[in-house]
């Protein structure tokens, strides 16, 4: 996405038609129930992102700017503290109103008003902080249909959010692995100056790395079925403590939206059940499970660092939200050096989420947007197929916390130089 005032105003109009992309098949029901603590409703998205134009944007730098209800502060608030109290995380489902139509009209309104303020040439400040709302709104993007997901697994009809999503090619063959060696050394991570890029992403440096290989593809279902038969869900030595507790109290015993039909795996995706494709990505599976797998294969999970060095030097394309598949695919024959480093499935990395040397929050409320989360997450890299495609970059570091599974997450694996 383009720092130019001009690009940036374009950015937010496909950006926000983007959203009601996404909400367009929602009935007013869909989008108000919260189906977990940790998943908002998509209404409650489509209106926060709003209220962040609002706050970030609009109050500060639109003079004149009138508020479309006061109210909506305290009920799409997420967690900035230095903007006022709010409707408590657990409890968004009570937002039964306003209505789906009256987000829309609210919607409409900070569309209007950003406008206005684009027409008046906005000051750089407004600008930079009109890139990061766009940002910030693809991330609810994702999270809208994870969130979504989340929601129709538990619906005993369980309903397809899009049901014009092609049928998979359950016969896809199964790519064998194969380790690219890196050597090392002193290299740089972390996103340069120019461009757009959150405030944890930042800044540059360097970091000494010993020679590793990296999976040149993500770990399949294929691979899954056998951890699973080889007890992998049953044996805690391959886990850490903490993660064993979470499988046992979880009854963990595949990933998460997987159940087994006679004998077959099935899995609830956004297009409704469907088969497991054995040379597919596996996908919504925790930290915890993660690394279970790769102890048990004899491998490790990636450092971020050493991802983001491979991601830079040999990786491109993927498929992300706007290949329509909302799910991962299977590597296409053919393809050559690194496969689906972006896009897919976000890929856990053995790293915690913590600030980089010399790291600054970013001024004024947006201080609150990362740095108070670096504190028992792990980063994930490289995009999921909910993703939309401009918005990730081989610098970017998501997070989570190691037991979160309805995130796209999966995983590739790495090694030592002298143990693959
Ligand atoms: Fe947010």
């Amino acid at each position: 996405m383009s720092t130019e005032p001009s690009a940036i105003c374009a950015s937010f109009r496909a950006v926000r038609a983007a959203s009601r992309e996404r909400a367009a098949p929602l009935s007013d029901a869909d989008a108000t129930v919260q189906s977990m603590p940790d998943a908002s409703p998509a209404k409650w998205h489509l209106a926060h992102t709003s209220w962040f134009f609002e706050k970030m944007v609009l109050e500060p730098y639109l003079p004149g700017y009138r508020v479309f209800d006061p109210s909506f502060n305290y009920l799409f608030n997420s967690y900035y503290e230095t903007l006022g109290v709010r409707q408590p995380r657990p409890r968004r489902g009570m937002i039964t109103r306003p209505t789906l139509e009256a987000v829309h009209a609210y919607r409409a309104h900070v569309d209007a008003a950003i406008d206005l303020l684009c027409a008046r040439a906005p000051p750089e400040r407004a600008s930079a902080m009109i890139a990061l709302g766009c940002h910030h709104e693809q991330q609810h993007q994702e999270l809208l249909l994870t969130d979504i997901l989340n929601l129709f697994a538990q619906n005993p009809l369980r309903p397809a959010y899009d049901v014009h999503i092609s049928e998979d090619s359950e016969a896809a063959a199964l790519a064998p692995v194969t380790y690219r060696k890196f050597s090392g050394g002193i290299v740089e991570i972390g996103a340069r100056d120019e461009g757009f890029a959150f405030d944890c992403e930042r800044p540059r440096h360097r970091v000494v790395l010993e020679p590793y290989r990296l999976a040149d593809r993500l770990t399949t279902n294929a691979e899954w079925m056998d951890f699973i038969a080889d007890g992998g869900y049953r044996q805690p030595l391959l886990w850490m403590s903490e993660g064993w507790a979470k499988c046992c109290d979880g009854g963990w015993s595949a990933p998460l939206y997987w159940e087994d039909r006679d004998d077959e795996f099935w899995s609830m995706t956004l297009a409704g059940p469907r088969r497991v494709v054995p040379a597919a990505p596996v996908v919504h599976v925790s930290f915890f499970e993660a690394d279970a797998f790769a102890r048990w294969s004899g491998r490790r999970l990636p450092t971020e660092a050493e991802w983001e060095h491979a991601a830079e030097s040999d990786a491109s394309g993927g498929n992300f939200v706007e290949s329509g598949l909302l799910r991962p695919a299977p590597t296409r024959p053919g393809e050559s050096g690194l496969r689906q480093m972006f896009g897919d499935v976000w890929e856990w990395t053995s790293s915690a989420f913590s600030p980089y040397p010399r790291f600054r929050p970013a001024e004024g409320a947006a201080a609150e947007y990362n740095g108070k989360f670096m504190c028992g997450q792990f980063v994930l890299r490289g995009g999921s197929c909910a993703t939309p495609a401009r918005h990730i970059r081989a610098s970017y570091r998501n997070f989570f916390p190691p037991d979160a599974r309805w995130q796209f997450s999966g995983l590739r694996l790495a090694g030592d130089d002298d143990d693959v």
